[in-house]
This record gives structure tokens, C-alpha cells and sequence, in this order.
């Protein structure tokens, strides 16, 4: 490219460059004619970047336990996975219940969505005897991505009031 702009401005002569090109020689000329070009890219790079981090900073933020799972689990989950109703062996008012050894396998494996029944369970079809929950409504897929991102973040599920999901009345889950 550069061989053939030379070549050109060399046969042609560039009325708008050849007062400088002449003295100082065709290096000088390539490195100028050369630099607006790499200025352009590295401001178009920029700018790809800028828009790339701010989108990822607005669909990225870590999710908040206390205000976005724990409402989930209290309204569609715990119904049914909590020390009285016990069903699929499985507890989910606090972390360490959660985390307990069960013979079916782990229910959360942090950092990895795709190996936790807790997200697995609800991406199964409706008819499958595992889907949960397991009567009632599906739960919303933006509610399935929460809980996806919160595990591949580390499942981060605080000890205390902040983690403990208590019961809340049937209907207001509906
Ligand atoms: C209406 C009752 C009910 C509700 C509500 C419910 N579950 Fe379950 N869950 C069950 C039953 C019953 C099983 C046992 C199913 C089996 O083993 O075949 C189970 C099992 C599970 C298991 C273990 C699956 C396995 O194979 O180890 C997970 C994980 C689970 N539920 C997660 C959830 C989550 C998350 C929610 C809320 C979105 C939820 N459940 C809501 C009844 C329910």
C-alpha cells in the first residue's frame, strides 16, 4: 500500500505534500503519511472499548443476594425446601443447609451454573419431573438468569438475618 502511493505520488507528483516530502526524503513521508491513519484507529479502538466496558458495566453488576435472590427463593423455592417440608432432601433457608451433603449431588457448586441443580432445575421443560418448582407457575427467565449469573459469580450467600430465607405466606408467592 505504501509502495503504491509512493510509486503514484512520485509519477503524478502530490501537490499537497510534495513541498515537504522532497527535503526530507520518502521515510519521513511514509511515517506522516502514516500517522493520521494510526491516530484514526487508536481513537476508533478507543471508543470500541469505552462502548464495550460501559455496556459491560451496565449488564454486569455482581448480583446482590439480599435483594435478588433471596426474594426468589422466598417466593417460589422455600415452600417446599424447608425444615418441615423437606422435599428432594433439600433445605434452602440458609447457605449452610443449602450447601449440606446430599446423596443426589451438590445442589450449588459455585462459580459453575451448569453443574448446579439449583439453576439446572429450572431450565428443564415443564413436564420433566425434576423442573422446579415443581407445581405452580414457571419462574420468569430473567429470574433463571439471575440466579445463573449469581452462581457463576461464586454463589455468594451471606451468614445471619442477610441469608436466612424464611417462608413467606403461599399466596403471596402467586
Ligand atoms: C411445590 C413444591 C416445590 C417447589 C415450590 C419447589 N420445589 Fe424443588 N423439589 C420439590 C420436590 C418434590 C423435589 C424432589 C424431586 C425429585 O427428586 O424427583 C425437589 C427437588 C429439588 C432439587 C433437587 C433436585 C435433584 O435432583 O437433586 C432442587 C435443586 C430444587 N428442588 C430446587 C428448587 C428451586 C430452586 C425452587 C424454586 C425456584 C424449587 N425447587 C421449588 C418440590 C418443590
Amino acid at each position: 500500500m505504501m509502495q503504491v502511493r509512493t510509486r503514484r505520488s512520485n509519477r503524478e507528483g502530490d501537490k499537497m505534500h510534495s513541498f515537504s516530502r522532497k527535503p526530507r526524503g520518502d521515510a519521513f513521508a511514509q511515517i506522516k503519511d502514516a500517522f493520521p491513519m494510526k491516530i484514526q484507529y487508536q481513537i476508533a479502538l478507543a471508543t470500541c472499548l469505552a462502548i464495550t466496558s460501559a455496556l459491560h458495566a451496565a449488564g454486569d453488576s455482581p448480583v446482590d443476594f439480599v435483594k435478588q435472590i433471596k426474594p426468589i427463593l422466598a417466593a417460589r423455592c422455600v415452600e417446599c425446601h424447608n425444615s418441615e417440608t423437606l422435599l428432594g432432601e433439600l433445605n434452602l433457608q440458609t447457605r449452610a443447609l443449602a450447601f449440606e451433603k446430599r446423596k443426589a449431588g451438590p445442589v450449588i457448586v459455585p462459580k459453575n451454573a451448569e453443574k448446579s441443580m439449583l439453576y439446572l432445575v429450572l431450565t428443564l421443560p415443564a413436564r420433566d419431573t425434576k423442573a422446579m418448582p415443581a407445581t405452580g407457575h414457571r419462574i420468569p427467565k430473567d429470574e433463571i438468569s439471575t440466579i445463573r449469573q449469581w452462581i457463576d459469580e461464586g454463589a455468594n450467600w451471606p451468614e445471619g438475618e442477610d441469608g436466612a430465607v424464611t417462608l413467606k405466606h403461599k399466596n403471596s408467592a402467586r
